[in-house]
């Protein structure tokens, strides 16, 4: 009887050493996958709001890579918007920097939500064949009804107009607030004017419809059923397009296009 007992026990004990190996293993084994396909998916995002891949376009992770060659990545000082040519823009982990005290600050209160800041942002430029940028796309983030919405903004190389607008992770409910990544909702956001004559943020989700960006520049149609999503929208967007966010960036982008 003893004996069965103690046979149970340990034959439990092996079967859990046995599978804490295993599921161990596995993880160590994977990471590094994981780790690769996580980047690829950054940089079909990226790809995706540069209209550089169609929204049904499926791509085999190498030529991901090989379209994201034509984009260039750069790390800058969000304060200052200047770049810092010391931190290696492939490896610079934005979401990991704004969560480490060693590498972000406080933000000043927002309606956006955002509760740090990183001392560096990983923004994306993409240039015409004169060699101009053609293309501006930068990492915005905000809170929704049920959390935190992460997407990038794409803007024209002279900062005038919107080109695209897209959210590679939320959780908002699917039919309501998920309709940010309906592609007929997104389509709506090409040509808006993101500033005012003063470069200040002006973009708003309104409740209703909005007219085409040549009448109705600043506004987009609200996404029905879902007020507080759109609010978001509209806070995260004013947030990072302003002072707070890549305002000093943003600055330095339109004194070089006049400086020419
Ligand atoms: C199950 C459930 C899921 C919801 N999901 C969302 C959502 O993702 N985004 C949102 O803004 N509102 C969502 N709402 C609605 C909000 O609770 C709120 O009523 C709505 O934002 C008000 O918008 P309206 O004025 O357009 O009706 C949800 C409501 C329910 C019951």
């Amino acid at each position: 009887m003893q004996g069965s007992v103690v046979y149970n026990l340990v034959f439990a004990a092996a079967v859990c050493v046995v599978c804490a190996v295993f599921v161990s293993s596995s993880a160590v084994a994977l990471r590094e996958r994981q780790e690769y396909n996580a980047a690829i998916d950054k940089q079909r995002n990226v790809l995706a709001v540069s209209g550089m891949v169609g929204d049904d376009e499926e791509l085999a992770p190498e030529e991901v890579e090989t379209r994201f060659a034509g984009i260039e990545q750069i790390v800058i000082d969000l304060e200052t918007g200047e770049e810092v040519s010391e931190i290696e823009p492939s490896t610079f982990d934005q979401r990991r920097a704004s969560r480490d005290p060693a590498t972000s600050t406080a933000a000043p209160p927002n309606a956006a939500q955002v509760i740090r800041l990183p001392d560096q942002a990983l923004v994306y430029k993409v240039r015409d064949a004169q060699g101009r940028p053609s293309l501006h796309v930068l990492p915005v983030e905000g809170l929704g009804l049920w959390g935190t919405l992460y997407g990038f903004i794409a803007l024209d190389g002279a900062l005038e107009t919107v080109q695209a607008l897209t959210f590679y992770e939320h959780i908002e409910t699917p039919g309501l607030g998920g309709e940010v990544d309906n592609p007929r909702w997104k389509a709506l956001w090409r040509g808006r004017r993101p500033f005012d004559d003063d470069f200040k943020p002006n973009l708003t989700v309104i409740k209703g419809r909005a007219g085409p960006p040549s009448e109705d520049p600043h506004r987009v149609d609200g996404l029905s059923g879902a007020t507080m999503t759109s609010r978001g929208v509209t806070n995260l967007l004013q947030f990072w397009l302003g002072d707070d966010g890549f305002g000093p960036y943003l600055n330095r982008l339109r004194q070089e296009r006049t400086d020419g």
